[in-house]
């Protein structure tokens, strides 16, 4: 009989103020779980598949559909960490009812652990209900890519006091609403160190400094596949971008000096059946 390994949730909010942090990354294809399930505890199968994948210029175009099929294939690739995946732009936020029904949507189609949904304590009683029919939630908090257009860019929150007291106060509604973790992004540290202490449940941030529960990145960041320079908070650990371009232009002269194929990529017969038989 196969077990199953897979990490379960109680296992993720058992990083709250661990020694060691909860290590996460996104991920959007069965082939790059499968690399990154020997080191994450979490892989996010994040609606910024639409800028590293898709060459959108932001998420909002991103469907639940293609949440659902990246999510299924993540799901495939990977056997041990625990799978999150985002709820993308329009699916949540007219009604508390419509998140639900996606929501459902995403859970039962894809078998992922939890969701992550982008919002401020207005979001709470949307928290609340999916959380009512079991489905466990992250609130996305700080900046949130899918304010994009309606903020005018990307901007770090927390500077003056009076956002960073209205990010404590979102953080601990949307923990009270039932939010297992919290995702905190692009904040000053002193708040995110703030939120931290004050929450019960871990904290994960990207951009938002080492005081978090945990980390995450966007795989493509790390491994050096953007078109632009990385954000302040990104460490890139390679070019592979770069990489490529060496190994398909090796490719490109290989064939033109018909270098490619060899007689060991070609088929041949070697000696005729018949002539075997006699
Ligand atoms: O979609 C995503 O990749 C995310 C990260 C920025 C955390 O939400």
């Amino acid at each position: 009989m196969m077990t199953d390994t897979r990490t379960p949730l109680s296992a993720i909010t058992k990083f709250k103020s661990a020694e060691e942090p909860l290590v996460c990354l996104t991920a959007y294809s069965a082939p790059m779980a499968t690399i990154l399930d020997a080191h994450c505890n979490l892989l996010l199968v994040g609606d910024s598949v639409g800028t590293a994948l898709y060459g959108m210029d932001n998420t909002l175009g991103v469907t639940l559909d293609m949440i659902i099929n990246h999510t299924k294939a993540v799901m495939r690739g990977s056997k041990k960490a625990f799978i999150l995946a985002d709820m993308p732009y329009g699916t949540y936020e007219e009604s508390p009812e419509q998140a639900l029904e996606n929501a459902r949507r995403l859970m039962d189609e894809t078998g992922c652990g939890a969701l992550k949904l982008e919002g401020d304590g207005t979001m709470a009683p949307t928290v609340e209900l999916l959380v009512k029919n079991d489905i466990p939630v992250i609130a996305h908090i700080g900046l949130r890519p899918q304010m994009v257009v309606q903020e005018g860019g990307y901007k770090i929150k927390g500077k003056t006091d009076e956002q960073a007291k209205a990010l404590l106060d979102d953080a601990l509604a949307l923990e009270k609403a039932g939010a297992f973790a919290i995702l905190i992004e692009g904040t000053i540290e002193s708040v995110s160190a703030q939120i931290t202490q004050a929450l019960k449940v871990p904290t994960i941030g990207i951009g938002a400094s080492p005081s978090c529960d945990g980390q995450i990145l966007v795989i493509d960041d790390l491994i050096g596949m953007l078109d632009m320079r990385p954000a302040k908070f990104v460490k890139q650990y390679g070019n592979l971008k770069e990489d490529i371009a060496a190994m398909a232009g090796q490719y490109a002269a290989d064939v033109r000096a018909r270098k490619f194929p060899a007689a060991e990529h070609t088929y041949t017969i070697k000696a005729s059946p018949l002539c075997k038989a006699s």
